[in-house]
């Protein structure tokens, strides 16, 4: 919820602190389709159904705190992507975003390719099928393992970081007798407007090679240099749940401005630039963002006109969306476990969850909805802050929401757009079981990554 005036409408059953919040929404019962999966509807009965599925006999069938994947929104929104962008283009789902075997085949499915950012997360993608020459291997400090099994699998490109991993993908691509296809990730030195920690192109941090100062252009130097490697063409990726196209724009003509260094010093036209990913969803109703086609749209504008500024022929582009595709896509469901009024501040609700399935709050502030999906209510709107169980007092869920006044232990409460860096920053803390993900469809449900039991947290307590 963002703050702005103080609410004129209806009377809240809390004292609102002056000056905080937005007014609550006309109707609570209502589902807004922009944090909500396609498939989400509220029936007569006041039960929300995604994917034909009522949450109820979710929660029966598949316990609590759960993630519900709508493979029918998931796939619709790979597919926007990839319409958007055409075929003289590519889109990498970004697998750090949530990935898991289901989903792979999902992308491969539709055309997609993929960004690994780890073993874990290559051998996830290999397992499950996606060809090879399809995945994009990132990190700033892939280890001599990884880079050894991403070149013997065959990846279509590994993302260059920093000088050392030039000569060690050189050496052993050399080493298997290969040549990598290979790019350099840059960064162009745009403050992206978002959290500082998902902010990725500014001098002052880990990731790429700094454009300002000519290290770009020596790191291209080197790796043209070296035989193991083929080098494709440039990576920058500016930051995450950004709206505004400007960062991208700057970053856009500061890569074609090396590409046209590259070409005068070295006579080579690189063929590809990878913008990255970055594109914020709505996680409440006051965010806008962007459809795919009209991000395609500036996208393919902007190097269009740099590269004719340049005179170079357009590259071949790619981008790396992870939460544009999958953050609305799933809800994680809750189960309302206490209620405790706190007068002239707010309702504390309690779930069966928390920071160790939803770690965002907690470490960037995020602001997401809640919803309760097991009833409809009349009661007047509550102010409310939706908490876990953990023995924290920022295990946050929802920091400021209205919920219905009545609403009440053993109630189902909803947290829709929980589809990206949810479940794949799940953690064990206090050994909370890492919740299962469901994927929904057509009236059918199905566990694509099961809940943890305390046999697997005993399993590795080995002492
Ligand atoms: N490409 C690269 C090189 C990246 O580092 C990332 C995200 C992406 C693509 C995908 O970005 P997306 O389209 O999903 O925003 N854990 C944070 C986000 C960190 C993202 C790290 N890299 C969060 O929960 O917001």
């Amino acid at each position: 919820m963002s703050r702005s005036a103080h609410p004129a409408g209806p009377r809240h059953a809390d004292v609102l602190p002056e000056g905080h919040y937005t007014a609550p929404p006309a109707d609570l019962n209502a589902l807004d389709a922009k944090v909500w999966s396609r498939t989400a509807r509220r029936g007569e009965d006041g039960v929300v159904t995604v994917g034909g599925m009522e949450v109820t006999r979710l929660a029966e069938e598949f316990g609590t705190p759960a993630y519900f994947l709508d493979e029918a929104d998931f796939r619709a929104r790979c597919r926007a992507w990839a319409d958007a962008f055409g075929p003289d283009a590519d889109v990498f789902y970004a697998g750090k975003a949530f990935l898991s075997r289901a989903v792979v085949r999902w992308l491969t499915e539709e055309g997609l390719n993929l960004d690994v950012c780890s073993g874990g997360e290559l051998a996830t993608a290999l397992d499950a099928g996606m060809p090879a020459e399809r995945i994009a291997f990132h990190g700033n400090n892939k280890s001599q393992e990884e880079i050894e099994r991403a070149v013997s699998a065959g990846v279509g490109r590994i993302v260059l970081d920093s000088f050392q991993e030039i000569v060690r993908v050189a050496h052993i691509a050399q080493e298997q007798g290969k040549r990598q296809r290979v790019q350099i990730r840059v960064t162009v030195g745009v403050e992206a407007h978002t959290h500082e920690f998902i902010a990725t192109a500014h001098e002052d941090q880990k990731f790429g090679i700094a454009l300002a100062d000519g290290q770009a252009a020596e790191a291209v130097r080197r790796a043209l240099k070296l035989d193991g490697l083929e080098l494709i063409g440039i990576h920058s990726h500016i930051g995450s749940q950004i709206f505004d196209m400007a960062g991208f724009e700057v970053s856009a003509r500061r890569v074609v401005q090396l590409l046209a260094r590259v070409r005068d010093e070295h006579g080579v036209e690189l063929p590809e630039i990878d913008l990255g990913g970055g594109l914020g969803i709505a996680y409440t109703s006051d965010d806008d963002p962007k459809e795919p086609h009209d991000i395609a749209k500036a996208l393919r504008e902007i190097v269009a006109r740099e590269c004719e500024a340049a005179k170079l022929r357009t590259p071949r582009i790619s981008v790396e969306p992870g939460r544009a595709i999958v953050g609305p896509s799933a809800f994680t469901l809750y189960r309302v476990g206490t209620v405790k009024p706190l007068p002239g501040l707010r309702t504390y609700v309690s779930v069966d969850g928390g920071m160790s399935d939803n770690i965002r709050t907690a470490l960037y502030d995020a602001e997401y909805s809640v919803s309760l999906v097991s009833r409809a209510s009349d009661a007047a709107p509550m102010l409310s802050r939706v908490v876990g169980k953990h023995c924290e007092s920022g295990d946050i869920v929802v920091k400021d929401a209205f919920l219905p006044a009545d609403v009440a232990p053993g109630d189902l409460l909803a947290v829709p757009a929980t589809g990206a860096y949810c479940r794949s920053m799940a953690s064990n803390y206090n050994h909370a079981l890492r919740p299962p993900v469901v994927a929904v469809k057509d009236g059918r449900a199905r566990v694509i990554v099961r809940r943890e039991t305390e046999d697997d947290l005993l399993r590795l307590d080995v002492g």
